[in-house]
């Protein structure tokens, strides 16, 4: 385990946590109480808002935008330039024309599940959350929770099929049954919820997870 680098240019508010071996590069910001776990890169530019936690191995790409109350959990990618928003009805004033300060207006962060990815340039809007393994679309505007596993694009963002833990859209073997082609490992869809991974060797999909469930 090593210290975690942080570039010179950063701006890392001193009462925010980095983990061990984490980098964090050029102008990239991390406000005030911010927790960040172990092996995390933060890129150029990337922004991490007062309080947000992120877990152990997440990537924040260039300038992608992480506002509070954010959570992202272990193995979190989130893309160059999306945001993950925290205000649904946004206002600079209140009706008299005074400028909104905290306390005057309640943020709803956006919850990453373990391992979800959120592609370039999406916005994931306030207070929702993204399943585990998801994968959001380059581009897309996220207005719904996302499930597990969903891959999900467009605007409003609409669910194009499954991916697995790799990340690869799986293929349906059989009706409810699905397959990751890069490592082989058997999913189950039912009423609209995948299940899995489970192994071949597990004989019947169903019985005997090999993903365990992390939410805290
Ligand atoms: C969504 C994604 C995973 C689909 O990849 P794919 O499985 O190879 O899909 P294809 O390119 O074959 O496209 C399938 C269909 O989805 C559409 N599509 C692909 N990407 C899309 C996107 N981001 N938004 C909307 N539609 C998209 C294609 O136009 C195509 O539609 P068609 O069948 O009507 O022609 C991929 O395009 C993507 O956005 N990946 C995220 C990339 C990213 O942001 N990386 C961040 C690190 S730089």
């Amino acid at each position: 385990m090593t210290e975690p680098r942080i570039a010179p240019t950063a701006d890392v508010d001193p009462s925010a946590k980095i983990g061990e071996d984490s980098a964090v590069w050029h102008l990239a910001q991390v406000r005030e109480g911010a927790v960040l776990g172990e092996g995390c890169i933060l890129g150029r530019g990337s922004y991490v808002g007062p309080g947000v936690r992120i877990g152990d191995r997440v990537k924040l790409q260039n300038y992608a935008l992480v506002y509070e109350p954010a959570v992202l959990e272990d193995g979190v990618f989130i893309g160059p330039a999306a945001v993950l928003t925290n205000d649904v009805y946004p206002r600079s004033t209140d009706v008299d024309g005074a400028l909104k300060r905290d306390g005057d207006w309640t943020a709803a962060g956006v919850v990453v599940r373990e391992g979800a990815s959120v592609g370039a340039r999406a916005v994931v809007v306030a207070g929702r959350t993204i399943g585990r393994h998801a994968l959001v679309a380059a581009g897309a505007v996220v207005t719904r929770d996302v499930p597990d596993f969903a891959l999900v694009a467009g605007v409003p963002a609409r669910r194009m099929g499954w991916v697995g833990r790799a990340g690869v859209p799986l293929e349906q073997v059989s009706p409810g049954r699905w397959r990751c082609p890069a490592k082989g490992e058997l999913y189950t869809e039912d009423d609209g919820v995948l299940s899995g991974p489970y192994t071949a060797s597990d004989g019947q999909a169903g019985q005997s997870p090999t993903d365990k469930d992390t939410t805290p």
